[in-house]
């Protein structure tokens, strides 16, 4: 992170600077669920203000690639005006010959937020042409869309290629956590990684392996170990499917010293006569419907938790949307809250899932850094380049 630059007064004093933001923001009937992503962007907008800068917000909501009125901005506006205390403008006609004249029209105090950028297909597409007219609208642009940069889309990737460009605030709060957690010497670092498939863990894994202490699996990834390992617990998976991977993630535990945790009991539903019931069962069990880590399980990556010092968490260890099976995702989160509110943990969460199990139990707050990123985090953990970051080297600005 260090090669790319952070918004500085000096360049956007007065200008008009173009900030993609991600406004994809959970909808219910219409109503935002959570304003998370719009908070996230506030220092940013706060920052450019002080600049005196004009504000061009720019974001996707949703997938789609024309015009419907569910995914307009619309929806997001009033919640944003709310955080930023200003009026937002929402403007649909920012293709047009006039778009410029009119945001230099919109009085300084508002901000402007481009309707829905995959209202247009050019920008998945990332199509140049599309991007140019976007920079046409400013003199500077910002990225503070870590959650998004994942994608090679005109907004994110092509965009800074037209213009003087820089990082937000919050962009560079979620980078710089990430590189902490890998370049900081730490006796005694902790991966935990649940979710449901192994295939898009592969690469997370792989990489995670090399640079931790200790490495805790939940969810079906355990499964999926497990039944490498001869273990029939977990049915659905085909073992053989993954096995040079696991058996590359195993080998690689062994030679860069890096314990592997595995769950010892589960939580399942059985067939007990034509009708499931829940039990617990432990990991050598043949043939059940598992859908949580068991109590034992918990205990074991709790203790492990309690002996180290900063921990990267990625994936429910279970189905925490239901209960009896949200058991060992919430008694892990709040276990890493208090540890972390003690002073005793860092924690860095990160994943869509996660993220919201995190608020769904209360302990959100309490973590020391919650990605908005669920793509993006995952790919600039496992070590993947970002199209987002890519693009901002000042190599390559055209005219
Ligand atoms: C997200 O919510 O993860 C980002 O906004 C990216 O959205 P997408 O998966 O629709 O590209």
């Amino acid at each position: 992170m260090s090669n790319y630059k952070i918004i500085k007064r000096s360049d956007l004093e007065g200008k008009k600077v173009l900030v993609r933001v991600d406004f994809n923001i959970p909808l219910e009937d219409g109503v935002v669920q959570d304003r998370a992503r719009i908070r996230n962007a506030a220092k940013t907008v706060q920052f450019l203000r002080e600049a005196r800068a004009k504000i061009i917000l720019m974001s996707h909501l949703g997938k789609t690639s024309s015009f419907n009125p569910d995914q307009s901005l619309e929806m997001v506006r009033n919640d944003v005006s709310d955080e930023y205390k200003a009026k937002i403008t929402l403007m649909n006609d920012y293709l047009s010959e006039n778009a410029p004249a009119a945001i230099a029209q919109t009085p300084s105090d508002e901000i402007i937020l481009l309707e829905n950028l995959r209202f247009h297909m050019e920008e998945e597409a990332c199509d140049m042409g599309f991007a140019k007219k976007l920079a046409g609208l400013a003199d500077f642009y910002v990225n503070e869309a870590f959650s998004v940069s994942h994608r090679r889309h005109a907004s994110i990737f092509a965009v800074p290629q037209f213009l003087p460009h820089a990082f937000g605030l919050s962009f560079k709060n979620e980078i710089q956590t990430v590189d902490n957690f890998f370049l900081k010497e730490c006796s005694s670092k902790m991966g935990l990684i649940g979710g449901s498939k192994l295939s898009t863990k592969i690469k997370l894994l792989k990489n995670l392996v090399k640079k931790v202490h200790r490495l805790a699996l939940g969810g079906g990834i355990a499964g999926a170990f497990l039944s490498f390992l001869g273990n029939k617990t977990l049915k659905i998976f085909d073992p053989k499917e993954y096995e040079s991977d696991v058996a590359e993630i195993m080998e690689n535990a062994r030679r860069y010293n890096c314990e592997l945790i595995m769950p010892i009991d589960f939580s399942a539903l059985i067939n007990d006569r034509d009708s499931f019931k829940h039990a617990i069962i432990s990991s050598d069990k043949d043939e059940a419907s598992i859908f949580d880590i068991g109590p034992a399980s918990v205990d074991l990556f709790k203790k492990n938790i309690r002996e180290s010092k900063i921990l990267l968490w990625n994936g429910p260890v279970g189905l925490f949307e239901r209960a009896p099976f949200n058991f060992g995702t919430m008694s892990i989160a709040k276990e890493v809250a208090q540890l972390t509110r003690e002073k005793r943990l860092v924690s860095i969460v990160g994943g869509g899932d996660t993220g919201f199990a995190m608020s769904k139990f209360g302990v959100a707050q309490d973590m020391s850094h919650i990605s908005t990123g669920g793509g993006a985090f995952l790919a600039y953990v496992e070590g993947s380049e970002l199209p987002g970051i890519e693009a901002m080297s000042d190599a390559h600005v055209l005219d």
